[in-house]
């Protein structure tokens, strides 16, 4: 099956020590949303087992899909999501006053960057910009906003085309570090972009978070790393690169923002040394620590479907909220499909008319909530966007409607 191969050595060290620390399951590719339901033939299934290298503690996925089968049409749009939109808002700005403000010349460079929504922000802010993006679809749609955007994979070939015509003073790539197979030809890629000054930033979901608040639903196949910042370490001085600070984000249930640059250009902040410590206290760099993660997720699974199982008995309908690629995930896992959920709705008009992948459960528009009330509980899938939901949904929740938020804890809101 050459869309699928086990990973056999660690993708930061290259050790064989490598060893499953959770088994999902066989799943579709949590982002594979099916057209028409003629087409269940077609349907897909991968293994999904997270591991972890005991050299230098990087925790990857085992099972590895062609990248092509994942990302070629994808329909996870940056703009679909009001908090995403306002954080690149924040960032651009960040990231121009700190670096960019007496820099007219040089461009921001974005791998991986969707339908162009942060770069736009950038483009606002007077930047010259360009976008890599492997998704026709997606860098078609930025180039007809004017962002410019090339259609391809990120590599190290590709870094050297680029800098024959343009330097580049700051890359950044959002959520996208983790997608990557070979990590070492994309850092290779990095040093050649930035060169002498330049700083590469990057944002990728944080492995504590994912952790300590049992976001079991992330890893997924299209997300092939799972970083903290130990292994990052190890990564970017194989390049003679360093790490000059490192931030906390709330997005995607608790991020970090890593600032990289050439070894000796920018004073280390203590941000570094603050996060190592929080690592090993926490206990990151331990096998038990993964150990008892895993059984937190084989219980966050039993306690969830006792908990949909009451529902049902009191006869009240479950309906989905949001179709993220983490809640195919947990929806397969827990093996909850079409026959426990009527309908999921979600406000990403590509995903509206489809259905879930592996559960087949159809997808509306949010108007299909206007009727629902005091018989009907929301499974909230897309966690991350709590908040907004819950105000979104207001007079569902007026009408008597409840949420079930399904991690960390089962809970009835
Ligand atoms: P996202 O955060 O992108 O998760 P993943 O990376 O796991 O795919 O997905 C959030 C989904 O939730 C997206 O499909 C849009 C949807 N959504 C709503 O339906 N309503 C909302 O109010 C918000 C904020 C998001």
């Amino acid at each position: 099956m050459s869309d699928y191969k086990i990973r056999n050595k660690c993708g930061i060290c290259s050790s064989t020590d490598l060893i499953s620390i959770l088994n999902l399951g066989k799943q579709p590719p949590a982002n594979s949303l099916i057209d028409d339901l003629t087409l269940l033939s077609q349907e897909v299934k991968f293994p999904l087992r997270l591991g972890f290298c005991k050299n230098c503690c990087f925790v990857q996925l085992l099972d590895i899909v062609n990248k092509e089968f994942l990302f070629k049409n994808y329909l996870y749009m940056t703009s679909g999501s009001k908090p995403i939109v306002q954080h690149f808002n924040k960032y651009a700005k960040d990231i121009h006053d700190d670096f960019l403000k007496n820099d007219n010349e040089s461009t921001v460079l974005e791998i991986g960057s969707n339908d162009g929504s942060l770069l736009l922000e950038f483009k606002k802010l007077g930047c010259k910009i360009l976008g890599i993006e492997p998704a026709q679809n997606l860098a078609k749609l930025a180039n007809e906003l004017n962002i410019s955007t090339q259609n391809s994979f990120f590599s190290s070939n590709v870094a050297k085309e680029i800098i024959k015509s343009k330097k580049i003073s700051v890359v950044v790539a959002n959520n996208v570090v983790g997608h990557i197979e070979d990590l070492h030809d994309f850092m290779n890629g990095i040093k050649i972009l930035i060169g002498n000054d330049g700083i590469f930033i990057f944002e990728v979901p944080y492995l504590n978070d994912l952790i300590k608040k049992l976001e079991f639903d992330t890893i997924y196949h299209e997300h092939l790393s799972y970083f903290s910042l130990l292994p990052i370490i190890n990564w970017v001085n194989q390049y003679e690169l360093e790490i000059f600070d490192i931030k906390k984000q709330s997005v995607h249930g608790g991020t970090i923002r890593v600032f990289i640059t050439k070894k000796g250009n920018i004073p280390q902040k203590n941000s570094v040394k603050t996060f190592l410590n929080e690592e090993h206290n926490y206990g990151l760099d331990k096998i038990e620590t993964y150990e008892k993660f895993a059984q937190n997720v084989l219980n966050l699974k039993s306690k969830l479907l006792k908990k949909i199982m009451e529902l049902k008995s009191e006869n009240k309908s479950i309906i989905g909220y949001g179709a993220p690629a983490k809640g195919n995930v947990l929806l397969n896992y827990c093996n909850i499909d079409h026959k426990i959920i009527d309908f999921i709705i979600d406000t990403t008009p590509l995903k509206q008319g489809k259905f879930t992948p592996g559960t087949h459960i159809p997808i509306y528009h949010p108007s299909k909530m206007e009727n629902k009330g005091s018989n009907d509980v929301s499974l909230l899938l897309a966690w991350n966007y709590k908040n907004e939901i819950l105000e979104n949904e207001k007079l569902f929740r007026d009408r008597g409607g409840k949420f079930l938020i399904p991690i960390p804890e089962p809970t009835i809101i």
